[in-house]
């Protein structure tokens, strides 16, 4: 079982990308814990808040540090990522040299209504990400259109060659990070959260 730090680039409750990422850990139940990384209550990147940096800051270097791998679930907004989760991204890459993302294994997936799937943001962030030294997964790739009903109440994913597909990627994700990382034995910590 392998810990994964879960970024999602919308904060709303009700978010398609929220959904979707609690599709996937269901999916990946024995496979992968998911810990989602809270991102809303970081102030923007400021160069002179390390002086005394933010608790809000050190939490998520250490979040993502302790994590064997990393998942952004990202909505498309103008053709990009929000500026949250780009936000997210900058501060664990700093101070310059101590990057928390270096090394670490990640794959991306977003959702939005448009039929898109979020292409075009996820080609800006795999045009980002690479900067942070971060191991990006290449393929298989997630395009989600939700509509409503596409995911269930209970996170299960109503098509079924979705389903499939997206139980594959899992799978592949699982296999990327293993690249890496060792697989941790499953404690009853990482079953609460798979
Ligand atoms: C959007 N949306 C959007 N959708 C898309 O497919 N391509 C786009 O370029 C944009 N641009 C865009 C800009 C802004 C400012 C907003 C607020 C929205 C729609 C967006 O993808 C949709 O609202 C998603 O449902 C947002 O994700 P969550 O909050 O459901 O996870």
């Amino acid at each position: 079982m392998y810990r994964v730090a879960v970024l999602v680039g919308s904060t709303r409750q009700t978010s398609s990308n929220l959904k979707l990422a609690r599709a996937l850990e269901k999916l990946a139940a024995g496979k992968l814990a998911f810990n989602y990384i809270r991102i809303d209550n970081l102030p923007f990147y400021d160069e002179a808040l390390w002086d005394d940096p933010p608790a809000e800051v050190i939490r998520l270097k250490r979040e993502i540090a302790e994590a064997d791998a990393v998942l952004f679930v990202t909505p498309e907004y103008n053709r990009s990522i929000p500026g949250i989760l780009k936000n997210a991204i900058d501060w664990p890459s700093r101070p310059y040299g101590d990057s928390v993302w270096s090394g670490k294994p990640a794959a991306i997936a977003g959702a939005t209504g448009g039929v898109s799937g979020t292409a075009a943001a996820q080609a800006h962030l795999r045009s980002i990400l690479p900067m942070t030294g971060i191991a990006l997964m290449g393929t298989p790739e997630v395009y989600f259109q939700s509509r409503p009903g596409s995911i269930e109440d209970d996170y299960t994913i109503a098509d079924e060659r979705m389903r499939t597909n997206l139980s594959i990627w899992v799978d592949r994700f699982s296999d990327w990070i293993g690249r890496f990382a060792e697989p941790r034995e499953a404690t009853e910590e990482l079953r609460k959260t798979a």
